[in-house]
């Protein structure tokens, strides 16, 4: 009930679609590409605490910590159902993970906690006031000088793109999307107190144009 009135909106809208979601996810958005890229923009070093925000079935946070072994890296949903596959896929491959069901709004962690935090296909999700929440929920967690590495769907390269985001639309609704197709989460990000906002790269997919961010909490 609490997550209803939240407006949550699970992997695939459905939670009984969850477990097609890494399916459809490798088939149609260039995921190994776009998450390795985030991985490596991200200047990890090691024994960093990292947060994956929203991080569903997991596959980034187990490339982070299969590339950044010394690191402890702890995934977070709202999604049980996304955290038992998280699970089940981090015990298949012996990697010590751990993971917390919350939402991105209210973070159960103390602040100045973490060096990184990543946020794959998360603020699409979020509607407007909730994505602001977010920001500064992880604002608050991450310690000075820390990095938010966000990869989300963003203004479309050019009108094929924005046509294909149409279906992403669909699926997750027009409220909490449309932000993000209209290219606000830049400045979003700056009126969080972030500095600098870096954007680094984008990659047309099947369903969009996703942005790749590099955003940092001050000193
Ligand atoms: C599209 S999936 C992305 C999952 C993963 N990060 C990835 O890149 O494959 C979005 C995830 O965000 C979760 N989610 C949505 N709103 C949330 C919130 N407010 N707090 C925490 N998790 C949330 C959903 O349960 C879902 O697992």
């Amino acid at each position: 009930m609490i997550f209803q009135d939240a407006h949550y909106v699970p992997a695939l809208r459905y939670h009984w679609l969850t477990r097609f979601y890494d399916y459809v996810l490798a088939l149609t958005v260039r995921e190994l590409a776009f998450k390795s890229t985030l991985v490596s923009q991200a200047e990890i070093t090691p024994n960093q605490q990292i947060l994956d925000l929203g991080c569903g079935t997991a596959t980034l946070t187990l490339l982070l910590k299969k590339q950044y072994p010394t690191t402890d890296v702890i995934g977070l949903d709202g999604e049980g159902q996304a955290l038992v596959i998280a699970q089940a896929k981090a015990q298949k491959v012996q990697m010590e993970l751990h993971f917390d069901k919350g939402l991105s709004f209210n973070l159960p962690y103390s602040s100045d906690s973490f060096n990184r935090v990543f946020s794959s296909l998360l603020f699409h999700h979020l509607t407007y006031e909730n994505k602001e929440k977010t920001l500064r929920e992880v604002y608050r967690v991450l310690k000075p000088n820390g990095m938010l590495h966000i990869a989300d769907w963003g203004r479309p390269s050019n009108p094929v793109m924005r046509g294909l985001f149409l279906w992403v639309q669909l699926l997750d609704g027009f409220n909490t999307t449309s932000g993000n197709v209209q290219g606000k989460l830049p400045e979003m990000f700056v009126q969080a107190d972030f500095n600098p906002v870096i954007e680094q790269r984008y990659f047309n997919t099947l369903f969009g144009t996703l942005r790749l961010y590099q955003i940092t909490k001050p000193a």
